[in-house]
């Protein structure tokens, strides 16, 4: 299964992932993770990338293809992947769009993810991140179980909020979502690709909907 996840910041595209990992045994390939290990670990992409990231805006596509084309390349993604929070901009899928293609494997699906915005905001101001494991909670909707965090997984788990979480730059984010990733919607409808689900409801809900979505279509 090779799959997109479209959606708007906060809409669950990576909790959903992380629930779609456990089940069908493919990677997760979030560029918004892969992005934050490279400025964790101080490299000279993560440094360009950190003040981008911090003012809401979108690190270029060469530099998100170039990741992505070598994520992919991992032997973890031959069976399939999840594509979390890539593509964002139309050059972007082209780029995915030719890469796949040039190795025999289309993706069989790009699903939206529908909220509302003010439940966005809700989200995004909860969401909190464990440090050690990547996991995502949420203090209003989704809270970590008390102690420990990620069901013991973690040896010192570390609850954090992410820099780019806060209220000013949220706003700027849904704005560079709805001018520059909200194209990709036609983009998929085109060819055909594109699944929708209402992604608002408690986490299972979300995830029956999103497997019903991807079920075979006969
Ligand atoms: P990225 O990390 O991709 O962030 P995003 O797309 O803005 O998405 P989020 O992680 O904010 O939201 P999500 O949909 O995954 O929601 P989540 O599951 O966490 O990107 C960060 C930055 O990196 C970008 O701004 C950009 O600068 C750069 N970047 C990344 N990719 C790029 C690219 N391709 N091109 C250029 N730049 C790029 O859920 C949110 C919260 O809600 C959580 O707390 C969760 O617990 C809770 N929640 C989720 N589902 C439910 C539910 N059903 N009910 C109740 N609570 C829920």
């Amino acid at each position: 299964m090779r799959i997109v996840f479209l959606g708007a910041p906060g809409s669950g595209k990576g909790t959903q992932s992380q629930r779609l990992v456990e089940r069908h045994g493919i990677p997760q390939v979030s560029t918004g993770d892969l992005l934050r290990a490279h400025v964790r670990d101080g490299t000279e992409l993560g440094r360009r990338a950190k003040s981008v990231m911090d003012a809401g805006q979108l690190v270029d596509d060469a530099t998100i293809l170039g990741m992505v084309r070598e994520r992919l390349a991992a032997p973890d993604a031959a069976r399939g992947f999840i594509l979390d929070g890539f593509p964002r901009t139309v050059p972007q899928a082209e780029g995915l769009e030719q890469m796949l293609a040039a190795i025999g494997q289309p993706l069989d699906a790009a699903v939206l993810f529908d909220v509302d915005s003010e439940l966005l905001v809700k989200r995004i101001s909860g969401r909190r991140t464990c440090q050690d494991c990547g996991r995502v909670f949420n203090v209003h909707t989704a809270p970590p179980p008390s102690p420990p965090p990620c069901g013991g997984q973690c040896e010192t788990p570390r609850l954090v909020q992410r820099p780019d979480d806060k209220e000013e730059t949220v706003a700027r984010r849904l704005e560079v979502y709805e001018e520059q990733t909200r194209p990709l919607v036609g983009f998929y409808e085109q060819r055909g690709l594109l699944r929708s689900i209402d992604a608002e409801g408690d986490l299972p809900t979300v995830t029956a909907r999103l497997e019903a979505a991807l079920a075979p279509r006969g």
